[in-house]
């Protein structure tokens, strides 16, 4: 086989071979397949697309690419959810021990941030002492400990997507829906999962900006895990504005906290409860209900039993930047807008964020929002409250946000709902 017979069937959009696919990722993985020729036919996959079929061999050879965990000595089904990424979505932190105390194990390999949208581990790493890098037997001794564990996927998980990803990042090939989707579940089908919910969020602060295109990610997604045996179900989510009222790492621990606690803002706990049902669904399992084990403190005990079996303190006190700067309302009436890719790209530049993969983030930084789209205000009011350890960065902040909100009259403002729609097999 040849890259450059790979490279022009794509270009010339015809379908790949099971062969050719086995091949070239193959040997990509090894080095014997160039950078440059990868990002041409990525290129040539992001213009012409590919098959159900293509995606299928696709995916099996970069879950090929290394190795398969396999949680079957567990004596519980085990389920897990994966967000395709948006502003102040700390969900998967009360998610998975939630899910824990209502009866099935969760084993969540979870990444780090990057751009404008906070990544879990990052949010997780501002808890004194927690250690996100973990081997198969200490993620095994924590889930059976805790029911949950959100760690790092280690090196030996679907090493052609680490590499291809990385590549995909500086070379304009992100936004290609059978690159994004082989990506995201060649990762999960190798963590072992048997059930998966996959939240797929649509607005300004999320990858898909409009329903079709997450429709259609949303759909290739629950055919890729279901044609390798697990049972996939799929919400569209919103995310034209943040979700929760906390965007930035620690303050998000802090908010997810709250929800384990019984409180917390309503979409945060809404969106909680409603992934918990379908998690626990898709698994099979019909245990305690999600909405009790929120309020009876169950979750909360498996939180702290989680976060403790990977060296965390569940008390410590959490990380604070120490500069604010509150933004109040210009005029009174209602806060029509309030856009999620504006918040976040301020968090980012707050320091929430990184803007290279080596970069550390600030776990203090961030935004603190007083109000959502839909609220009625009064001139003068705080809208949100802006969060670094270094008041320089507040101009850059400021200018994100400028135009990111709007306060109007009185007429309320048009929201996509909150679960827009949900697929299955
Ligand atoms: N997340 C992934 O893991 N892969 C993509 O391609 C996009 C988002």
């Amino acid at each position: 086989m040849d890259a450059i017979e790979v490279i022009r069937a794509k270009r010339d959009g015809r379908e790949l071979s099971d062969e050719q696919i086995a091949w070239v990722v193959d040997a990509y993985t090894r080095g014997e397949v160039a950078d440059e020729q990868m990002s041409s036919l990525a290129m040539a996959i992001l213009l012409n697309g590919m098959g159900r079929r293509e995606i299928g061999r696709w995916t099996e050879a970069m879950i090929r690419s290394g190795s398969r965990m396999d949680w079957s000595v567990l004596d519980r089904p085990t389920t897990d959810k994966h967000s395709t990424g948006g502003v102040g979505d700390k969900i998967t932190l009360p998610l998975a021990p939630l899910v824990a105390a209502c009866g099935a194990y969760v084993p969540q390999l979870s990444g780090r941030g990057l751009g404008h949208t906070g990544g879990t581990l990052d949010k997780l790493e501002s808890i004194p002492g927690w250690r996100a890098s973990l081997s198969n037997d200490e993620m095994l001794a924590v889930l059976r400990e805790a029911g949950a564990v959100i760690c790092a996927a280690g090196d030996g998980l679907a090493p052609a997507d680490k590499k291809l990803y990385a590549l995909r990042d500086v070379t304009g090939t992100v936004e290609s829906i059978p690159l994004i989707a082989s990506s995201i579940m060649s990762k999960k089908i190798a963590e072992g999962t048997g059930a998966l919910v996959l939240d797929v969020k649509v607005g300004s602060g999320a990858f898909m900006k409009d329903v079709d295109a997450a429709r259609e990610l949303a759909r290739t997604m629950v055919d890729l895990g279901t044609d390798h045996g697990v049972t996939t179900v799929a919400l569209l989510t919103a995310m034209d504005r943040p979700l929760g009222l906390a965007v930035g790492n620690a303050l998000e621990v802090e908010e997810s906290i709250e929800v384990l606690s019984g409180g917390g803002p309503s979409d945060v706990v809404e969106l909680t409860v409603r992934l918990a049902r379908e998690m626990l669904a898709a698994a099979g399992v019909s245990g305690k209900d999600p909405e009790a084990a929120l309020k009876d403190g169950s979750a909360m005990d498996a939180w702290r039993r989680m976060i403790t079996a990977q060296g965390g303190d569940p008390d410590a006190k959490l990380p604070k930047a120490p500069e604010t700067l509150e933004i109040t309302a210009p005029s009174s009436g209602v806060l029509a807008r309030l856009d999620a890719y504006g918040v976040g790209l301020a968090a980012w530049r707050l320091g929430a964020g990184r803007a290279r993969k080596e970069d550390s983030v600030s776990f203090g930084a961030g935004v603190t929002l007083h109000a959502k789209p839909g609220d009625t205000v009064r001139e003068g009011q705080p809208l949100m409250t802006l969060h670094a350890d270094d008041p320089d960065r507040f101009t850059r902040a400021l200018q994100a946000l400028d135009g990111a909100y709007e306060v109007a009259g009185t007429s309320g403002p048009s929201l996509l709902p909150l679960v827009i729609d949900r697929l299955t097999a």
